[in-house]
């Protein structure tokens, strides 16, 4: 069914169409404009070995794709990453979503993450479901922070450690 692998360059065309169509209909990600395909090789290669780009197919066709992003540039942040995941509207709510995250997050663990953090639009309840589900607690609610489509957004942030050792 679902099967994921680490993201290639030449999967680009397919993660910049996917990342686009959900800035275009979506709340989920506050870009505002489309990417070009250079803008989005150029995120795509900036993300080394302690953060993972996985995409996932259905019979060969790439249908979604997840990163675990540098959270901050600063040291101190290292082991910490931020979660993005899309999946191509067609294709969302038959599971796609879930093999998806629990593989990037199955990924994080193996590259020696300690804590990711997603934010995550207050009305994106299948997403929050989600992470919920994969062990994210609730951190809090900024307000207000997000503008479109006409309305000002909510953005919840939440968190996984994976182990609590020092
Ligand atoms: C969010 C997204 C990645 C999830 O992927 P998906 O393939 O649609 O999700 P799945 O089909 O794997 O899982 C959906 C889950 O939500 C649940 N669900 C469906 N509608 C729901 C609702 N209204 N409220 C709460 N949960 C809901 C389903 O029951 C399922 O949970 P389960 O596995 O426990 O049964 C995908 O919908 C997407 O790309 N959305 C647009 C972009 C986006 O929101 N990205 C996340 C940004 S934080």
């Amino acid at each position: 069914m679902f099967t994921t692998r680490a993201a290639k360059v030449e999967d680009i065309k397919a993660i910049t169409d996917i990342y686009n169509e959900a800035v275009l209909t979506t709340d989920a990600t506050f870009d505002l404009e489309p990417k070009t395909e250079e803008e989005q090789r150029a995120w795509l290669t900036s993300h080394d070995q302690m953060h993972p780009v996985l995409v996932v197919e259905l019979n060969g066709a790439v249908i979604g794709w997840a990163s675990l992003s540098d959270w901050s540039s600063r040291y101190a942040y290292a082991a910490t990453a931020e979660i993005s995941l899309y999946i191509k509207e067609e294709f969302r709510g038959k599971g796609a979503g879930r093999k998806l995250l629990e593989d990037i997050m199955r990924e994080g663990e193996r590259v020696g993450l300690h804590t990711v953090l997603a934010r995550i639009t207050t009305g994106n309840a299948v997403s929050i479901h989600l992470h919920e589900s994969l062990g994210f607690g609730h951190v809090g609610i900024m307000r207000e922070v997000g503008e479109k489509f006409g309305r000002r957004l909510d953005v919840l942030l939440m968190q996984r450690i994976y182990s609590t050792r020092e």
